[in-house]
Parts: structure tokens; sequence; C-alpha cells
């Protein structure tokens, strides 16, 4: 499953991200392209945003409409399933390699014990905890403004152990039952989830980490675009 539903805001670019043209296609064809190829994937279904269905309908690729949240979009799609296992992977993750999908399954389907397994990356940066600043702190910023934040932003409390710490990314695999009653909890933590592993996690379920490579970044703002089109040339170049 492919969430492509939203609606770019941090990048700008005049439209929704997954149909930003990156490398010479739509951005959400570098993730179609890779299901494709993953020898773990028998069939995809596509979260769109609004006003798109039609660019992909009529493939090989199921297409349903996203929703106003992430969790939505996901949920709509989730109806399309009818496998025992799922792997829902961002649009905005265009460097995703079939390896790493069939990598991510495998973790999971070697451990019948856990309910799912995500694509993370280990945190390189010293990370702080901080206080939350008087003025308009953090969200009052775009992040790709944030370096434009002309007064501290808070004061440093602790460093955090980084030694434990991982950055999800997509994608994430779960066995779909698992998912389907994680995703009927209650709906507003539903909402705000910003990954479908929160949502195992808060019924207790069990998630593995499987490493990922470090580039399958995620396309957020203008710059990470920019980085995104210069690794994929650099691929289709060899
Ligand atoms: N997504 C979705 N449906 C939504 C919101 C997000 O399918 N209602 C998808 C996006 O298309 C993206 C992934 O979830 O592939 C991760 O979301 P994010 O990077 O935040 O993308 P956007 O929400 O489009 O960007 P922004 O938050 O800057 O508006
Ligand atoms: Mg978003």
């Amino acid at each position: 499953m492919i969430a492509a539903a939203g609606s770019g805001e941090r990048l700008g670019a005049g439209g929704p991200k997954a149909f930003v043209p990156l490398a010479g296609r739509p951005m959400v064809e570098w993730s179609i392209a890779a299901c494709r190829a993953a020898e773990s994937v028998r069939s995809i279904v596509v979260a769109c945003p609004p006003g798109h269905v039609h660019d992909l309908a009529g493939g090989d690729v199921g297409v349903v409409d996203g929703g106003v949240t992430r969790a939505q979009s996901v949920s709509n799609a989730l109806q399309a399933v009818g496998t025992d296992l799922v792997a829902i992977h961002d649009a905005a993750r265009p460097l995703v390699t079939p390896e790493l999908i069939d990598g991510v399954v495998a973790t999971l389907v070697e451990d019948p014990q856990a309910d799912g397994a995500i694509a993370a990356s280990p945190v390189s940066d010293t990370i702080k905890r901080a206080t939350a600043p008087e003025h308009p702190g953090r969200n009052a910023y775009p992040m790709h403004d944030m370096g434009n934040a002309l007064r501290p932003m808070g004061e440093v409390e602790e460093t955090v152990d980084r030694g434990t710490l991982w950055a999800a990314q997509t994608p994430q695999v779960f066995r779909v039952d698992a998912l389907r009653a994680a995703m009927a909890g209650d709906p507003e933590r539903v909402a705000a989830a910003t990954d479908e592993a929160m949502l195992i996690e808060a019924i207790g379920g069990r998630v593995l980490i499987h490493p990922a490579p470090a580039d399958n970044l995620k396309v957020t703002t203008p710059v990470d675009l920019r980085l995104a089109e210069l690794l994929l040339a650099e691929r289709s170049g060899q």
C-alpha cells in the first residue's frame, strides 16, 4: 500500500507532493516501480489525493481516494487489502528499493510472534531534550525556515542516549489482523498517528526494527527534493 494522498505543504510545490516531477516521473511512480519489482509484493494499492485518482487508474495498480489525515488514507486503502500481510510505504520516500521492501517483509515473517517490522535508521546526531520556549517555538516556523529563527528555541535540559534511538521510516509491514485492530482504537489517537507502528505499539503489539540503507530519505522540503533528484539520476546512470 502506498500512502500518496498528502498535500505536500512543506514542499510548497503548488500541487500534491506524490505527483511532483522527480527525475523524469511523478514522485509516486518511483515507489510503484520498487513495489512491482519486489518479490514479496502480490498487489499494489495507492491512496491518491483528490483529483489524481485518474492519473493512476486503469493500470496494474489499485487506486483509492485518500483521506484528510494519513490514517484515513491508510484506512481507505486497507479496505482493498486481501492478504495476511501488508507493507505500507510513503510516496514521499521515492528511493525505496525492492530489496528493502523484501527485507522488511522477511524480518516480520521470520518472527511469528511479532505484529510488525519497520524500516528505520540509527539516529546519528547527538540528541538534546530542551525546554519549550516562551515565545512561539518550533511549530511557529515551517521546517525549511527554521534556520532563520532569530531567537533561541529553548534551553537544553539533557542529552538523550542515542544508542537505542531509531528514526522510523517506511516501508512498515504488519499482520493485517493486528493493523485492523490497531486502527479500530481511539479515533483521536489514530488520526494523530504519524506512522502505523505507533498504533500497534499502543495496543501492546510487537514491532521489529529493520535497519534501512542511508539513502531511503523522505522528501519533505525543497532541499530533500534536490537530493532525491541527484540520487535517482545517479542510480539510473549506473
Ligand atoms: N499522506 C496521505 N494522506 C494524507 C496525508 C499524508 O496519504 N492525508 C501520505 C503522504 O502522501 C506521504 C506520507 O503520507 O507520502 C507522509 O506524509 P508527509 O511527508 O507529511 O506528506 P504530506 O502530508 O503530503 O506533506 P506535508 O505534511 O508537508 O503537507
Ligand atoms: Mg503531512
